[in-house]
């Protein structure tokens, strides 16, 4: 089965929830289907220019995503509060600076408590930075054993030692090779990372986390219109975006957001909903991604609200097989996040997110990009392997699985460096 690789962090689950379901992988298979037009209003009206973009197109649109796909944010925090809780002038042999620090979110008398781990280049200040979630804790991204292993709420993990919901020393550095921490150093960026799970923990239960802090006396759900944990993972990417408004090490107009998978998902809903962000990474996000749901290629909307029944809103349930019903599509969540560059990467041997649906919603978002003068993908022709396109909407797709590359980290370093006009 082809989609045994792409599955192997979460087989278990993937066995038990994908055997009953029929995937389509057959690109002659995938029906005709209407794409709506970005730039035609619900009402039938055409979009010409900016103003009419951002008046009238844009907010329809993200209102639409909000109540039907992703669910709204229910209100304000009370407050966020941020503690340093260590650092180290000469982390990874002398190569970077290593900050430790913890974000606090507070309201209706609660709170969670998250860490955003960071590695700096030693020699600059106000520093350009990634920030992107990990799967299985700080410490799974380096060796460096300094790093605070988290002590939240874990997903079972074979391959990460995880058996009792608790993550493990044994785990350190398991995952670095996700993360191409020297590479990022020496293009001139830092790295931030954080656990999603601090956040919300990953599993059908919506009455922790951050969403928790939200709800009234007696509440345990979200309402249909409200937030997922996609939405506050892509909450959760703000607040650390106004913990670095604070942090003088940190330039915070120079913060792209990087996710992989389904943090891809969050990245690109986190870029759509908070226009603070420089840039916007999706690697291999696929369904409820960059994926066009349209398509039915891969996974599909029934598959993942059947295996992942708190990512989105409950109101996106009513597209389950009922995909014509839906008045937008994965390339309109793209035209939100415009003019800020965005850059969806595909891997050649990961059919379940559909590398052409990731890239045609690319190309179609690019009609919104070129309103504001940014140049977009030109043709809707995919482009060969390892032949990345790098403009305000950048693709790649590249040879492999599905995971995260030094390849991928290789083109999302030169195409920040070249998006957010650094080094010139
Ligand atoms: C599953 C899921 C995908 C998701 C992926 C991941 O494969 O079906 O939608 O992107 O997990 O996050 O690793």
């Amino acid at each position: 089965m082809k989609t045994a690789v792409h599955f192997s962090i979460f087989l278990f689950v993937c066995t038990m929830s994908f055997a009953q379901f029929d995937t389509n992988y057959e690109e002659s298979q995938v029906r005709e289907f209407n794409l709506p037009n970005p730039l035609t209003t619900f009402a039938g009206e055409k979009i010409s220019n900016i103003s009419e973009w951002s008046e009238k197109r844009r907010p329809e649109l993200f209102e639409f995503f909000e109540n039907q796909v992703y669910g709204k944010v229910p209100g304000k925090l009370d407050s966020a509060s941020f503690k340093l809780l260590e650092e180290n002038e000469n982390a990874l042999n002398g190569k970077a600076r290593r900050k430790q620090v913890e974000v606090t979110l507070s309201k209706n008398e609660k709170s969670i408590r998250f860490t955003i781990l960071m590695f700096l280049p030693k020699k600059s200040s106000a520093t350009p930075i990634f920030l992107g979630y990990n799967f299985f804790g700080n410490h799974t991204i380096t060796n460096d054993a300094n790093v605070i292993v988290s002590e939240a709420w874990a997903m079972n993990s074979e391959e990460m030692h995880i058996s009792d919901h608790r993550l493990t020393e044994a785990s350190r550095g398991l995952r670095g090779h996700r993360w191409a921490i020297e590479k990022i150093l020496e293009g001139g960026f830092g790295l931030a990372t954080i656990y999603y799970g601090e956040i919300d923990p990953d599993k059908y239960d919506l009455s922790d986390g951050l969403h928790e802090l939200f709800y009234e006396k007696r509440q345990e759900r979200p309402k249909n219109n409200e937030w997922g944990s996609l939405a506050a993972w892509a909450f959760g990417y703000s607040s650390a975006l106004d913990y670095f408004e604070q942090d003088r090490d940190v330039d915070p107009t120079k913060v792209v957001v990087f996710g992989h998978s389904r943090l891809g998902k969050a990245a690109l809903w986190a870029g759509a909903s908070d226009q603070r962000f420089a840039g916007v990474i999706s690697n291999a996000s696929g369904c409820g991604g960059a994926a066009l749901s349209k398509r039915r290629f891969g996974e599909t909307i029934n598959v993942i609200n059947t295996s992942f029944p708190h990512w989105f809103c409950r109101n996106f349930k009513k597209y389950n097989n009922n995909e014509e019903a839906l008045a937008v599509d994965q390339h309109q969540l793209l035209t939100l996040i415009a003019p800020t560059p965005v850059y969806v990467a595909s891997a050649q041997d990961d059919q379940w997110a559909d590398p052409k649906g990731e890239f045609l919603s690319a190309y179609h978002a690019s009609t919104v990009y070129a309103l504001f003068n940014k140049k977009g993908i030109a043709t809707n022709q995919m482009p060969e392997l390892h032949t990345p396109i790098h403009t305000a909407v950048g693709y790649h797709i590249r040879a492999g699985k599905h995971d995260v590359t030094d390849y991928d980290w290789e083109q999302y370093i030169k195409w920040a460096n070249e998006v957010l006009e650094l080094n010139q």
